[in-house]
């Protein structure tokens, strides 16, 4: 059988905040049979993932770019692989089997074709609905473990600042440490999800960091005694307030910086290195993708889906349908459209 299999594509490089007609949906033909001799697996994709790193390989230059493999520029016309999960349609590799459900690399389209060597793994009688692999057991729920529990070291107790809160990796972070019995203030972009993070997610305090002239001492009044831990998804001047306000000793995840992701030639964030220095502040950058297969993945995975069998977690996901709704579901991620994980199904089960 074949089908048209219907992706999106970039139409030129994006420089700036990426919009709806930046995108095109493009078709080609692809049969669902292995081609002979091949490994392959087809994939019929379910939920794909929408993340804020996309716009910086969607860049014409970006630093990032020749950092890791899956950072590389994207080609305009070619197709846009990305995190998903689907079903297997057909298989020429012993290990998967029709009708599998797979979490990996797949890309911005209805159908993938998977090669030998691309990371794909079986979910097994998945234990909760299949969209929560992409959210709090997925790539969100360890960025959001791994740089607050490794990276930060949080301890019961502390003061802890957190970012883009009521994003993905954001009311994760705050979540876990709620459960770590730290205070917790976020800051976001709505009053609706302020109300939201205080009312739902039991945070401590949150804010509007657009309704905040002066965000340092927004920050004092929110912390008087001080900032243990900041993790930070935004970058700039929230960085730099931050590290203003920080304790001695006190520990950053740059996790993202997505306020520097959309204007070209924007000043980065040149947080005070006095206050570096003498308060012994520790910044480090980190990849989620540096802990896969590691140690902390399965003490994650099996902490993480205790918290949500248990309810002690509150799901958030924002779920668009269709492939033609990814240009919207991308660029509705820098004007802060999304609460929660960003997903696009592209299928039913
Ligand atoms: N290091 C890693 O391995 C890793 C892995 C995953 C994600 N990340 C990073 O983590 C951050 C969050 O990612 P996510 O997937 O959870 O996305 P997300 O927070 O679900 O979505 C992006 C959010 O960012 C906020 N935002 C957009 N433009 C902004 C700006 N100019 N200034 C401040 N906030 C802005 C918006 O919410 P508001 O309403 O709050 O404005 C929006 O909802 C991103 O920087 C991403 O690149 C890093």
């Amino acid at each position: 059988m074949e089908v048209e299999n219907i992706y999106v594509t970039i139409k030129d490089h994006i420089d700036g905040h990426p919009s709806e007609s930046n995108f095109e949906l493009r078709s080609a033909p692809l049969s669902l049979s292995i081609e002979e001799g091949t490994a392959d697996i087809i994939v019929k994709n379910i939920y794909l993932s929408i993340d804020p790193y996309q716009l910086n390989r969607m860049k014409r230059c970006s630093s990032s770019q020749n950092s890791v493999k899956g950072a590389a520029q994207l080609v305009p016309g070619k197709e846009i692989d990305a995190i998903g999960i689907g079903r297997v349609v057909a298989s020429g590799n012993d290990e998967f089997k029709k009708d599998d459900m797979v979490y990996g690399q797949l890309a911005w389209q209805e159908y993938t074709v998977v090669h030998l060597g691309t990371v794909l793994t079986k979910i097994d009688k998945p234990e909760f609905p299949l969209s929560y692999y992409l959210g709090p057991l997925g790539i969100s729920g360890f960025t959001a473990y791994a740089g607050l529990y490794d990276i930060c070291k949080v301890k019961n107790g502390e003061k802890v600042f957190v970012s883009t809160t009521s994003g993905s990796v954001g009311n994760l972070v705050g979540q876990f440490a709620k459960l770590s019995g730290c205070y917790v203030v976020g800051s976001t972009g709505s009053k609706s999800k302020v109300d939201m993070l205080k009312e739902k997610l039991g945070f401590d305090e949150a804010f509007n960091y657009k309704e905040e002239p002066d965000l340092n001492s927004a920050l004092r009044s929110y912390f008087p005694e001080g900032i243990d831990v900041y993790f930070d998804n935004v970058g700039a001047e929230m960085l730099e307030a931050a590290v203003a306000n920080m304790n001695p000793f006190g520990r950053v995840a740059a996790c993202g910086a997505i306020s520097e992701y959309t204007e070209k030639g924007r000043r980065a964030a040149a947080p005070n290195m006095i206050d570096v220095i003498y308060k012994r502040i520790n910044i480090r950058g980190y990849l989620v993708s540096d802990y896969f297969g590691g140690h902390l993945q399965d003490e994650f995975l099996s902490a993480t889906a205790d918290h949500v069998r248990h309810g002690l977690i509150h799901v958030l996901e924002d779920v668009s349908r269709g492939v033609e709704s990814i240009p919207s579901a991308f660029a509705g991620l820098f004007r802060g459209d999304n609460v929660g994980k960003k997903l696009v199904q592209v299928s039913e089960f």
